[in-house]
């Protein structure tokens, strides 16, 4: 059996920086991917045009085969008229990370009013504003890693309610709660849904540090939630990967002072991957739509106008195989998620 779909696109990945960029950017064509939408998060994080083209060069010249839509990472140095120039320059978006956020004194509120004016900006250009849907953790009114999403959903509400023609996405959705809210949003709000959520819940990374990641994996109920908005064909949700790398010593070693590091890497198996993973809830028939098409309406980037990377992928039914353990290129290491286990799909060349 073999199944083609139109060009498919990731719309949240980790590409990093310097040499070990050189092992990560190819991966993305190896798993089934020719545009990719890029996080910001790099040290230091991209908050000028200027950053963001600069990156966007340099991942161009590792694979000029793939396309990048690039990012900035929210922060006081956004002004508006930062939001104008890098439209202009065909920079997409904005990615929100809860540490970005200004905390009111009174109770540890977190408040994205300060940057409405950005938005306002984002707004009127078509910039998509990408939420990283989780609240700082804070022990003392009882925040952590398991609530952290639930408790952010109030925000994208009043967001949304602010500036309802600005696209929004809510990230890497992990609890039925985040499915539901986005659902209740109108056209502007979309939402990302990683794979390797739909295969991990919570007692997947306890002890296993290999499967951590942020946000961390809910319980069965909350992946029940994303395997069933796929399989019902919700056109605002679709595949954003996160797929995030880590040194191998980085993601294996937890010391007494330091946690391990979180993210997995998924881009090098991506699209054999979800589809192996869709299967599994029978959902194969909406692969297409979770992959390219859901996703490329809601960023105005049909497939038939791309401008680099394959027009179809075919991906065709294999005996169970083993994804690779481990990736090298020269001094650089990386394990991919679901090393050792097995896949039963592959990209035809
Ligand atoms: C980080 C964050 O929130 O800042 N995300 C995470 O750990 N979930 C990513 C980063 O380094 O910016
Ligand atoms: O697990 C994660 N890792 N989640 C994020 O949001 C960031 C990412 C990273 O950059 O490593
Ligand atoms: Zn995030
Ligand atoms: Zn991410």
């Amino acid at each position: 059996m073999s199944i083609t779909i139109p060009a498919p696109a990731d719309f949240h990945v980790h590409l990093r920086q310097g040499d070990i960029s050189e092992l990560i950017v190819p991966h993305v064509r190896k798993g089934g991917f020719d545009l990719v939408y890029v996080m910001p998060n790099l040290k230091p994080p991209i908050t000028s045009t200027e950053q963001a083209l600069q990156y966007k060069a340099e991942l161009e010249k590792i694979d000029s085969n793939v396309e990048y839509l690039m990012t900035l990472y929210l922060s006081p140095e956004i002004t508006p008229e930062e939001i104008r120039k890098a439209s202009a320059a065909g920079i997409v978006g904005v990615k929100s990370y809860p540490r970005g956020v200004t905390t009111n004194s009174d109770g540890g509120i977190e408040s994205y009013e300060t940057y409405y004016p950005v938005f306002a900006a984002m707004e009127e250009v078509g910039m998509v504003l990408n939420l990283h849907g989780e609240v700082p953790s804070d022990p003392s009114s009882n925040i952590h890693v398991l609530n952290a999403e639930v408790q952010f959903i109030p925000h994208l509400f009043k967001i949304h309610q602010a500036f309802p023609r600005l696209r929004i996405v809510l990230e890497h959705a992990t609890t039925r709660a985040a499915v539901e809210a986005v659902k209740k949003c109108g056209p502007t709000v979309g939402c990302t849904i990683t794979a390797h959520h739909l295969a991990l819940i919570v007692d997947d990374w306890a002890g296993q540090s290999w499967n951590f990641c942020k946000p961390v994996a809910k319980y069965p109920d909350d992946r029940q939630a994303l395997q069933d908005v796929i399989k019902e064909g919700h056109p605002r949700f679709f595949l954003g990967s996160d797929s995030a790398p880590h040194p191998p010593e980085a993601k294996s070693t937890s010391t007494p002072t330091h946690a391990c590091a979180a993210g997995v890497y998924t881009s090098p198996i991506l699209l054999p991957f979800v589809a192996h993973l869709l299967e599994s809830f029978d959902a194969l028939n909406k692969l297409e739509g979770f992959v390219s098409t859901n996703g490329r309406s809601f960023y105005q980037r049909p497939y038939s106008s791309q401008k680099v990377g394959r027009d179809f992928v075919t991906i065709k039914k294999i005996a169970p195989r083993k994804v690779d353990e481990l990736y090298t290129l020269g001094e650089q290491k990386l394990v991919p998620f679901w090393a050792g286990k097995e896949v039963s799909w592959e990209i035809e060349e």
